[in-house]
């Protein structure tokens, strides 16, 4: 199993670290290679996904990312920003299937900005596709407007897109994730004003009676924004476009306490994937020692179920992570009075710890 290792910038670098010690620990044979992306590999090579990087996870059976960003590039030609490495990592592998589980886990009900009673218990998994909609659709630019409200001023203009095929597959994705889950799929659109999400609407339907044990639902994004802080335990798998998605996901993360702790997955169409958090780079807390390694190292874990076939070592994983929150260990973003507060170095050795003393 040979593993792209990405950490990028930021934090990225930290809890990486942590996730290739705990994948070290399990009795597995990886072979890893590690490649510079975002920020760090501008720096180095001045291009965010170098070749030799793009290569490097071409080859890989699947792809540990960190995070890529750091205010001080956003001055930067759009192309060079690290932004781009991982959007153009999505491109290339043809990664459409974005998997974001927002789970509250029962030690951390209290750290969410919702009341317990909102949080505790729940599970939700955000299916964003990833490779269309208004992040890829050309054209995109900047031009002098010949209409509109201001003829002859620069304006900006962004297309969203989506063709049916690449509504069928990301649909067919979440129906089969609902088919092991709780059989409810609820189908985020916004329909009601653009020609592009009432297709979505439409497509999802039809997909929809292939799978008659599903049930499906279809809501506008406003009103999933507002339902997920009023009622978010109604949801449980969630598709929606590329955009809504990115919003949904980071809003949806806030609800389990902290986005310090959730996996993310993006897929190709034989679950080929990159594994990343679902945090960024965090520059303001980079190098202190402080980032929280758990959403990384259950990353790792979704990479050794959904791309290396190896779902008992991501149980393995997963129940380590537990068993460390269940010992009181808190990095600071997840910490409250009466827990301990670690490092993210210790917080690696505490999960490694924790593995080796499974039955
Ligand atoms: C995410 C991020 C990215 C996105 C950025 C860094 C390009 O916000 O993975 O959600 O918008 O997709
Ligand atoms: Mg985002």
């Amino acid at each position: 199993m040979k593993l792209a290792i990405l950490p990028g910038d930021g934090i990225g670098t930290e809890i990486v670290a942590q996730a290739v010690r705990v994948l070290q620990a399990l009795d597995l044979k990886f072979e890893m290679e590690e490649a510079k992306v975002g920020g760090a590999a501008y720096e180095a090579f001045g291009h965010p996904l170098p070749d030799a990087t793009l290569n490097l996870a071409k080859s890989a059976d699947a792809i540990l990312f960190g995070a890529a960003g750091d205010w001080k590039y956003d001055t930067l030609d759009r192309p060079l920003r690290p932004e781009q490495a991982i959007l153009g990592l999505r491109k290339h592998l043809g990664l459409f299937a974005n998997l974001r589980p927002a789970i509250c886990y029962e030690q951390l009900t209290h750290a969410s900005s919702l009341k317990p009673e909102l949080v505790a218990g729940l599970d939700i998994l955000i299916i964003r596709e990833l490779t269309g909609d208004i992040y890829f659709g050309q054209p995109r630019g900047r031009r002098t407007a010949t209409d509109g409200h201001f003829p002859g001023a620069l304006e900006a203009f962004d297309t969203m897109r989506y063709s049916v095929p690449e509504i069928e597959r990301i649909g067919h994705v979440a129906f089969q994730a609902a088919q092991k889950r709780s059989k409810k799929v609820c189908s985020v659109d916004k329909a009601n004003v653009l020609e592009t999400f009432q297709l979505w609407k439409d497509v999802m339907t039809e997909v929809g009676k292939s799978y008659p044990d599903v049930q499906l639902s279809h809501m506008y994004v406003d009103n999933a924004a507002m339902q997920l802080v009023k009622a978010p335990k109604a949801f449980d798998v969630v598709v929606t476009g590329n955009m809504f998605g990115d919003i949904l996901s980071d809003e949806a993360s806030m609800l389990t306490g902290s986005i310090g702790m959730l996996p993310s997955a993006s897929l190709d169409k034989a679950n080929k994937g990159l594994y990343e958090p679902s945090h960024g780079s965090a520059p303001d807390i980079a190098g202190k020692g402080v980032a929280n390694p758990l959403a990384t190292i259950l990353s790792a874990a979704m990479m050794l179920r959904y791309s290396l076939a190896q779902p008992e070592a991501a149980v393995r994983i997963e129940a380590a992570v537990q068993a460390v929150l269940a010992q009181g260990l808190r990095t600071p973003d997840i910490y409250s009075d009466g827990t301990t507060k670690v490092g993210t170095s210790q917080m690696g050795d505490a999960v490694v710890a924790a593995l080796s003393t499974q039955g």
